[in-house]
């Protein structure tokens, strides 16, 4: 086999801008220890995020030229349109200006207080939209997807038992849709199989419950059945994807994932009469249906963004290059969610520095020395973002898990990029025991870890 190269050349480039170890730590210092406030000219490889951080093609910047800024009725919208019909089957397409504007309206439209949206994992936009309406967001994962060190193929799966148990509990009147997240960004980018989209639907066909996707990366789910699901080795990543989409009756979608893309989202149904009332809120919050929040420039990207998604070069590519980083960390000793995701590779900061205790933050501590060793910015999702004091005795209640996130911008960096973030993993690894704990001197009320300010221990 030979290298698996990256299937596109460079046109255009964007330097980066190289720092010394103590401007770094300068530079760290200034920003509280949060890489979230630390200016991004100030970083060598960006991967906070998988989020917007695309690169596009030359088509898809000629499409920016080419986009039509008509307020209704825009060519650039029925390109995009019949692009996510192609890919989706879902017969009315509402765009916005990115995923969570989509989950705005949908839950606005079916929350409120007592219903319930089981899903695999919520992410936390998705979560923090359904709780705003009153509702409530329950993960049901599969239990062998809540295990770091252990590998299975697909462990972005549902609990399917959990979800029937879960109906008869609270009752399918209560329960507007039930929702599976492709791949389970917030369990390690792992993917969910046919199988289970399957047997979801099954369930929810008993229940007569519609059942959404939360599509963000469903390109990259579709390659995993490819390569790991039996019967789908020849199909090809369309007819994947359509056969994950007609077992739904909806999706939201942030574009600004596997649509390569900086900008852009949607929301696909199949109820009309649920779609009239989305578009209805979508003209008072985004804009007229056929522009949603976005110019006509961005749907134009969108629609060629879909159409390069499905290109199996591409996707080789792209699940490889997380694979093959996931693979020298663990060679040099690195724990890590196992197997690599489909976006990032998760850091286990909890096996990485079992000396730092979940309050002195060891997901923080591993984020600051990447970035001073080598100017990697990377984020916590452990107990900064998800820990919690407890209400009556303020006794700190820790995160399920300590985790740093190296996600992959789309066609950004290449294998030397690759080959020198896993360098300065493995030298801040086998440096670990010099590493400290911190500790929070300023945090919101609410998401505090987009402008906590730390102090080392
Ligand atoms: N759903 C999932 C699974 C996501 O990962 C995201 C965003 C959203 C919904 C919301 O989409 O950002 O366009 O509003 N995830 C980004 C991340 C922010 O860094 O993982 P959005």
């Amino acid at each position: 086999m030979k290298t698996i190269i990256e299937p596109f050349k460079i046109k255009s480039i964007e330097p980066i801008k190289f720092t010394t170890k103590e401007e770094r730590a300068k530079i760290l210092e200034d920003a509280g220890y949060n890489p979230f406030l630390i200016h991004s000219d100030d970083v060598l490889i960006d991967l906070l995020t998988d989020s917007g951080t695309s690169a596009m093609s030359s088509k898809q910047w000629a499409g920016i030229m080419d986009g039509d800024e008509a307020y209704a009725g825009s060519k650039s919208f029925y390109r995009f349109e019949s692009m996510v019909k192609k890919i989706t089957g879902h017969k009315f397409i509402i765009p916005t200006h990115q995923g969570r504007a989509a989950e705005k309206i949908i839950f606005s439209i079916t929350g409120g207080p007592g219903k319930f949206f089981p899903n695999n994992t919520h992410f936390d936009t998705t979560r923090a939209n359904i709780e705003f309406t009153g509702a409530e967001a329950v993960d049901l994962l599969n239990e062998i997807g809540k295990h770091p060190e252990q590998r299975a193929d697909f462990k972005g799966n549902m609990d399917v038992d959990a979800l029937e148990d879960f109906i008869k509990k609270v009752g399918r009147e209560n329960i507007p849709f039930v929702m599976l997240t492709v791949t389970n960004n917030s369990g390690g980018g792992q993917p969910v199989s046919m199988q289970n989209i399957k047997d979801v639907r099954k369930i929810c066909d008993r229940y007569e419950l519609p059942l959404f996707l939360d599509a963000c990366r469903f390109a990259e789910n579709a390659y995993f059945i490819k390569k790991r699901e039996k019967g789908y080795e020849n199909k090809s990543i369309l007819e994947i994807c359509q056969e994950m989409f007609s077992y739904s009756d909806g999706a939201t979608m942030s574009a600004k994932k596997d649509a390569l893309v900086n900008i852009g989202g949607f929301l696909s149904l199949n109820d009309e009469t649920l779609a009239m009332n989305c578009r209805n809120l979508l003209i008072v919050t985004e804009g007229f249906p056929t522009y949603g929040g976005l110019a006509g420039r961005d749907l134009e990207a969108v629609a060629q963004g879909l159409d390069e998604v499905l290109d199996e070069h591409y996707l080789q590519y792209r699940i490889r290059s997380i694979e093959y980083l996931g693979e020298k960390l663990l060679n040099g000793g690195v724990p890590i969610i196992e197997p690599p995701g489909g976006h990032a590779v998760y850091i286990d900061a909890k096996r990485f520095l079992p000396n730092i205790k979940p309050e002195q933050y060891p997901g923080q501590s591993i984020v600051c020395e990447l970035y001073i060793e080598g100017g990697i910015r990377a984020v916590e999702i452990g107990s900064v973002m998800f820990g919690k004091k407890d209400k009556k005795t303020g006794k700190f209640i820790p995160a399920m898990m300590e985790l740093v996130r190296l996600a992959i911008p789309r066609r950004v960096y290449t294998q030397s990029h690759i080959d020198y973030v896993a360098e300065v993993c493995l030298e801040v690894y086998n440096n670990r025991k010099k590493l400290k704990g911190y500790e929070i001197i300023y945090e919101a009320p609410m998401l505090r870890h987009f402008t906590a300010r730390f102090k080392p221990l």
